[in-house]
């Protein structure tokens, strides 16, 4: 079945108790057993629970994966891949990475034996040059939040294929509607489900896509036994959310096209990166491997000050973390996302103190464009 079909069907069958046609929350941490031995498939809620499998079936689906487990956010989803290394094991990251992801390997997973090297994946040469003898993984998120790189998927996929590593992409930014990493070669795909997936920002939550049954096992039996797995009503709104997934990247498309070419033709703007203006460097590969452009754009002011004022003076976007959502957020990434990043790295990375993301919404774009309009008179 096509896309949207299965966003709406596969995981959320009617109720074979009472019909239901939306499944009910199994807001339950226990289940009786029918006897020592027998269970009806779930015994404690921390194992597993009907909403949390239904949503990893949505999720496998759509990704076009064999297995998905789902966490309680992005972080928590994303840790579990990186505990399938071993001490002394080496990954290699896009160097732009979330600075949530920065935070858990450098100040985190290092003290238990692992190795990162954060290196620019758009280009081979320099993954290549990064390579270790004990690497791993190849981790890549693409685009770069906030920097909006692109990272070629079918040239990286070969690369860690030839050099027996396992690739795992950050899917968040663009959601399986608008790129399809597995289709490209990559291994595991992660999601943070806060954004597009559940769309409306209601919950956080995170995914783990597996294209190996043995590597399935092996996150699953970290998702019990560390206890990280998503809950039973934060399952029921992801998966509500993903019923229009196809219709809100649509919208979300076509709004971040129009918002991105209001900003370029804005005589404050001096810079705009998005994927789908033709003066992005990579707009012709965003084209190649992605269905659209999505709605994350992240544009530079002429100084600090005319970016706070800005971020003060708009009403409609709200100055906040998170994206994906049905409403416009606008957020300062040096002081907010990539906090955790020190200054040094923020420049050399590329993520500058008047650099401004903005993640457009489905309203009405022209309310969106009048709000920045209002918002730029001020500068
Ligand atoms: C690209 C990307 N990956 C992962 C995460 C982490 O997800 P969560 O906040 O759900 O833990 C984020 C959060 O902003 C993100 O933007």
């Amino acid at each position: 079945m096509g896309f949207s079909t299965d966003s709406i069907h596969v995981g959320q069958e009617p109720d074979p108790a009472t019909g239901a046609v939306v499944a009910p929350i199994y807001q339950t941490s226990t289940y009786v057993l029918e006897a020592m031995d027998k269970s009806k498939g779930y015994d404690y809620a921390r194992t597993n629970h009907p909403n949390r499998k239904a949503l990893e079936r949505t999720i496998a689906k759509l990704e076009g994966g064999k297995a998905s487990y789902v966490f309680t956010s992005g972080m928590a989803a994303i840790d579990s891949v990186f505990r399938l290394l071993r001490p002394g094991d080496h990954a290699i990251i896009s160097e732009a990475v979330y600075g949530g992801v920065f935070r858990l390997t450098t100040n985190l997973l290092t003290d238990f034996g692992l190795a990162f090297s954060f290196v620019d994946t758009s280009s081979l040469k320099k993954v290549k040059q990064a390579l270790r003898p004990s690497t791993k993984m190849v981790y890549v998120e693409t685009p770069t939040n906030p920097t909006m790189i692109v990272t070629d998927l079918a040239e990286i996929s070969r690369f860690a294929r030839d050099h027996k590593l396992r690739l795992i992409v950050d899917n968040t930014f663009l959601s399986p509607y608008l790129q399809r990493p597995i289709e490209f070669g990559a291994d595991i795909v992660v999601h943070s489900m806060t954004k597009y997936l559940n769309g409306h920002s209601d919950c956080t939550g995170g995914a783990v896509v597996l294209t190996q049954a043995e590597e399935g096992d092996k996150i699953y039996f970290i998702q019990r036994s560390a206890g990280a797995g998503l809950a039973p009503m934060d399952c029921f709104l992801t998966s509500r959310g993903i019923k229009t997934l196809a219709v809100r990247m649509e919208r979300h498309n076509s709004n971040g096209q129009a918002v991105a070419e209001f900003l370029a033709s804005h005589r404050k703007v001096k810079r705009v990166i998005y994927p789908g203006l033709k003066s992005h460097p990579q707009h012709k590969l965003a084209a190649k491997q992605q269905r659209g452009f999505g709605a994350m754009i992240t544009f530079e002011l002429k100084s600090m000050s005319a970016a706070r004022t800005l971020l003060d003076g708009v009403r409609l976007c709200s100055l906040a973390e998170s994206l994906g959502g049905v409403e416009t957020l606008i957020s300062h990434p040096a002081s907010m996302t990539h906090a955790s990043m020190p200054p040094d790295i923020r420049k050399q990375v590329g993520i500058t103190d008047e650099m401004i993301r903005i993640s457009v919404g489905i309203e009405d774009v022209e309310d969106i464009t009048a709000d920045l309009d209002r918002a730029l008179a001020k500068v």
